[in-house]
């Protein structure tokens, strides 16, 4: 350690799951922390609604509990302030009045980062304090650090991830054991992994945040969520990991990003893709990012993208980089959003995408199904691949599948609304690209 260098400062705000996580790190690892910045890391200050019920780690030293975040951001001895509350209004409070009070922040905050992550560098930047975020995209695997350092003298040409562990969870629990989505939904909460709403995880709004975060840093383009197509996993069933894997392949919920000649087309949607493909192999929890360079080519990434410990890891790590531009000296920063372009951008729809397609639908049995669909498919010009139907012990509500060759998305949704009429359907079609362009 260097000699007298003085300790950096920090105050917690929110001891949920990342908050605990945070503190455990802090206060287990702190000797090594200390020794690889040559200074240790305290924790000053915590804030929680219930902070005098919480049970702190032993070894953290005298700590000022308080349930006013206020008290934290403008603590004369606090350096960082990390917001790990989540949400997007007291956050966004929080966040602001430590930067006010000219304190650097870390933050674990996907909502917040994905909707106003610009305007808030911007006024981190006019104050000269830092702002650190790693912990808000894929808990586990440091992929800011590999977007703004590892790799940044590339040029991304695509960006594909498994960004959240909750709907990845439930997906290959399905594809093992054949476990509905509710039953392994429960258990997902049980672990930690699941936001609150379970609507943020299954209907793919936790990864469009992240994934508009990502192609931020990775494109240089300020990305809308809400201008991220998306569709999450609640009509995928086990029964369609049997179809996929007679295809070769299996389901996961991929967020794309790709750069093409008329702009970026972005997407989160469970798709169909080849077992053979490094990122069918990711299962459970875990996280993944494959990054496409211009010049580097493939890398791949890979790790647990949620629960206490590895998201605390995020968390603690950007504390340290935070310190160490305190301590010794920081350089001149430029926002890691939309470095490219500025103003809102508008990314190309999904609808001009060509791709393989898995229509699966659920029909009472009867002669005449087939060809009707078949027809269906003739007039909008689709061209058939295969049709395959798994023996099944009901004529009720029976599944069969039918692949269809390379055709644009807005021909396939014109198809399946035509389709959605056909009174022998039991429910309207689920079509799922098969084999996106990795
Ligand atoms: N609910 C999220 C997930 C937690 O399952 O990935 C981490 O953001």
């Amino acid at each position: 350690m260097i000699a007298g260098m003085q300790q950096v400062n920090v105050g917690i705000v929110g001891l949920g799951n990342v908050g605990s996580g945070t503190l455990t790190l802090l206060a287990e690892n702190a000797a090594q922390i200390a020794l690889k910045l040559g200074f240790p890391l305290r924790v000053t200050a915590v804030c929680s609604r219930s902070v005098e019920a919480k049970k702190l780690p032993e070894g953290l030293g005298p700590v000022h509990r308080t349930t006013d975040w206020r008290e934290i951001v403008s603590h004369p001895e606090v350096d960082i302030v990390a917001e790990l509350v989540g949400g997007t209004s007291v956050a966004a409070e929080i966040i602001n009045g430590a930067i006010e009070h000219k304190k650097s922040v870390v933050t674990a905050n996907k909502e917040l980062m994905a909707s106003c992550g610009s305007e808030i560098w911007d006024r981190a930047i006019r104050a000269g304090i830092n702002l650190a975020m790693e912990a808000s995209v894929a808990g586990g695997i440091p992929i800011h650090a590999v977007l703004r350092e590892g790799i940044s003298g590339d040029r991304v040409v695509a960006l594909y991830g498994i960004l959240n562990g909750t709907s990845n969870y439930i997906l290959t629990e399905m594809e093992k054991r054949g476990a509905p989505l509710d039953e392994v939904l429960a258990e997902a909460h049980r672990l930690g992994y699941a936001e609150a709403d379970p609507s943020a995880d299954i209907d793919g709004f936790d990864a469009r945040s992240k994934l508009a975060i990502l192609a931020a840093l990775a494109f240089g383009e300020k990305i809308t969520p809400s201008d991220i197509f998306v569709e999450g996993i609640r009509r995928i069933s086990p029964m369609d990991f049997q179809y996929a894997h007679k295809l070769g392949h299996t389901i996961r919920l991929i967020c794309a990003a790709r750069q093409t000649s008329d702009g970026l087309i972005l997407s989160v949607r469970p798709a169909l893709i080849g077992l053979e493909t490094i990122i069918a192999g990711v299962q459970g929890a875990y996280n993944a990012v494959w990054v496409k360079g211009r010049y580097g080519q493939d890398t791949f990434y890979y790790g647990r993208g949620a629960g206490p410990l590895p998201t605390g890891v995020a968390v603690v790590s950007d504390l340290m980089r935070v310190a160490r531009e305190i301590r010794y000296g920081h350089p001149e920063r430029v926002s890691p959003f939309a470095h490219e372009r500025l103003g809102e951008y508008k990314p190309r729809s999904v609808t001009s995408e060509k791709c393989a397609y898995y229509l699966r639908f659920r029909v009472d049995d009867r002669p005449g199904i087939i060809a009707a669909l078949a027809g269906i498919l003739a007039e909008q010009h689709i061209s058939l691949e295969a049709v395959l139907q798994l023996p099944s012990e009901t004529k009720s509500s029976l599944p069969f599948v039918i692949t269809v060759e390379p055709t644009c998305e807005h021909t396939i949704r014109e198809a399946v609304q035509k389709m959605s009429h056909l009174d022998f359907l039991r429910e309207p079609p689920l079509a799922l690209p098969m084999e996106p362009p990795l």
